[in-house]
């Protein structure tokens, strides 16, 4: 979760760093460090808080006398220790010699400490990566690669892992296990960090690390080791993702910036796969998958992923006529279903990086189960993971809270509800048809939804101030409730809560009242009138009603305020409805002065259980 940038070359190195640090800020953000090498000593920053603590701290620092060789920047999102500037990365062994950035968890870290002291070893904090500095200080004889190694050899856990040495100020090493890494190519100078966006502005030839590689960085080219210790080398990936995509393009948030993206970002999730009267993935195509044979679909996935999955799952299910279920990934492994060769696994991420539904794709692989993964990330671990891959090419997502990938997903997920039930048989050509030309129109009602979401800004200030928020829905109205709910939550840090509004009678529907409103997601479909009677039944305990309705249904007796999305079957205005959403919770947290694209305590890729 911990954001990484490392580089070797002639550039000004505190700015390029503190650039990519910017950029990966979204990973975590409690505290921030840098190294540098100088000629004849290794200095650092550290902050607690913000980047913009360290970025005035150093501004402090006056220039070194000679241009800095090398450098390695974190942000941090704390596991072990306070968020304090002593526990910022790096850290250091005890003469300073050796730095360290360290992003997972080193599980053995309390045994190894306890070890080092009985050899005399002193440490500075509590944080488990300084144990590596230690064991490399006492293995280092001149060449920083082969301590790194044996040290990195005496670990357990986690890690995306750099360290730097004071007498050889141009090299970095690095070292990858289950934390994303990846070294990005250049010409006279070299990169790596945790997520490319942080160097695409220098390089588009990135090499993603796999586990159990070692990198020796250096200006003029890059090593590779892999887990048995060989020489190999790689072919670099060119990256697509431009630059400016992780650029705010004027607007005050990414959040906002990212929401406005979504009608390009769902052309682009169609692009390829639906056209005229066919629905075709073509990564399904050549997957091999037996689909017609297949007894289960299991969809996993955390946080805004998981949401994405409840429709396409409900769709899947009524396609294919077979049990389709949902977990959250971190209730998976410690639970699994009956998983073999006729199970397909369908894992959703953003990041392609998030433990726990990785944990659960290793545990569903090992049992024999097929792996269809939808992500985001190119070269993410999930990509190289799953047995097939589908990705969202929605372009990164910056903001911490998800936007553009909820929506992406959403779709992603429906297009391969329908093309594993055409691969079974079991979409005829008419109803193929039907869908492709109704997916085809998804872009334009995503326009159509940012335009009457422009009403937003006066809404949320009329219910800016209430005790409470429950949202309400039905069918696959129900996962945009709850998508709904998560928004405000995250980003304003409100209360609110998601019921299928048939359970409001249940229990909820004694916090309602003037000051406690429900938001109503109210699509067309067989459940539309039952919904109708849950929003009357809201609206005679004196809640205030705003509703997310589609065109056509009558809510003059209904809503107290309304935004009308445009008409289309439920399954596709319900993930169309999440953009209205969006939008309340980002003008809530406007309202809150709540940090919208890095609320506090979350990350944007969780990468620990
Ligand atoms: C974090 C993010 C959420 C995201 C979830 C799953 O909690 O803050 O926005 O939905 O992780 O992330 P993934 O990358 O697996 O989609």
């Amino acid at each position: 979760m911990c954001g990484i940038v490392g580089y070797v070359g002639p550039r000004d190195v505190r700015s390029l760093l503190i650039g990519g640090l910017r950029l990966l800020e979204y990973r975590g953000y409690d505290s921030a460090g840098i190294a540098l090498a100088c000629a004849t000593e290794l200095r650092h920053t550290k902050r607690a808080g913000r980047l913009a603590n360290l970025e005035t701290a150093l501004a402090a620092v006056p220039a070194s006398e000679t241009p800095e060789a090398a450098g390695m920047a974190h942000t941090r999102w704390a596991t072990h220790g306070a968020p304090t500037d002593t526990n910022a990365h790096p850290h250091f062994d005890e003469a300073g010699a050796i730095a360290v950035i360290h992003n997972g968890i080193i599980e053995n870290h309390a045994e190894l400490r306890i070890a080092l002291e009985a050899r005399g070893h002193r440490f500075n904090t509590e944080v488990d990566t300084e144990v590596i500095a230690h064991l490399i200080e006492e293995s280092y004889q001149g060449d920083l690669r082969e301590a790194f190694e044996k040290s990195v050899g005496q670990l357990k856990g986690q890690w995306a892992l750099l360290a730097m040495h004071r007498d050889e100020p141009g090299r970095i090493v690095a070292a990858r296990r289950e934390a994303p890494l990846a070294v990005g190519l250049g010409k006279g100078e070299q990169f790596i960090a945790s997520d490319p966006v942080a160097i695409l502005e220098y390089t588009n030839q990135i090499v993603f690390l796999r586990d159990g590689d070692l990198v020796d960085v250096k200006v003029d080219g890059i090593t590779f080791y892999d887990a048995s210790g060989a020489v190999f080398s790689p072919r670099p990936e060119t990256l697509t993702w431009s630059p400016e995509t992780a650029q705010k393009d004027g607007y005050a948030h990414f959040f906002r910036k990212e929401i406005d993206e979504q009608p390009r970002t769902l052309k682009a999730a169609l692009a390829g796969r639906v056209s005229g009267t066919t629905i075709r993935l073509p990564e399904l195509d050549t997957a091999g998958i037996d689909v017609a044979n297949l007894r289960t679909v299991e969809f996993i996935a955390c946080g805004s992923a998981y949401y994405a999955t409840l429709a396409a799952a409900a769709l899947a299910e009524s396609l294919l006529g077979i049990p389709v279920r949902c977990t959250v990934a971190s209730e998976f492994r410690y639970a699994p279903p009956r998983l073999d060769a006729r199970t397909l696994v369908i894992a959703i991420s953003q990041s392609g990086e998030t433990a726990d539904t990785l944990g659960a794709v290793r545990a569903a692989r090992a049992a024999g189960a097929i792996v269809l993964g939808i992500v985001n990330a190119a070269g993410s671990t999930l990509t190289r993971e799953a047995t097939v891959s589908v990705m969202l090419q929605a372009g990164p997502e910056i903001s911490v809270a998800a936007t553009k990938s909820y929506t992406s997903q959403a779709l992603v997920a429906e297009v391969v509800a329908l093309d594993l039930a055409r691969l079974a048989g079991r979409l005829d050509p008419t109803t193929e048809a039907e869908w492709a030309r109704d997916l085809a129109n998804v872009p334009e009602l995503a326009t159509a939804a940012l335009a009457a979401s422009e009403s937003l800004p006066a809404i949320a200030a009329k219910y800016h101030g209430s005790t409470g928020y429950t949202f309400i829905s039905r069918g696959p109205g129900s996962a945009t409730a709850l998508e709904g709910a998560l928004k405000l939550k995250e980003l304003s840090y409100l209360h609110a809560e998601a019921y299928p509004a048939g359970e409001l009678k249940h229990g909820p529907i004694s916090l309602l009242g003037p000051t406690h409103p429900v938001v109503a997601i109210l699509l067309e479909g067989p459940t539309r009138t039952k919904l109708e009677s849950n929003i009357m039944e809201s609206r005679a305990r004196s809640a205030p009603i705003l509703a997310i309705a589609t065109e056509g249904i009558d809510t003059r007796s209904l809503a107290d305020d309304v935004v009308v999305i445009p008409a289309a079957r439920q399954e596709i205005a319900s993930l169309i409805a999440a953009i209205p959403l969006q939008r309340f919770a980002y003008e809530m947290a406007l309202l809150e002065g709540a940090d919208i694209d890095q609320p506090k305590n979350l990350a944007k890729s969780v990468t620990v259980e």
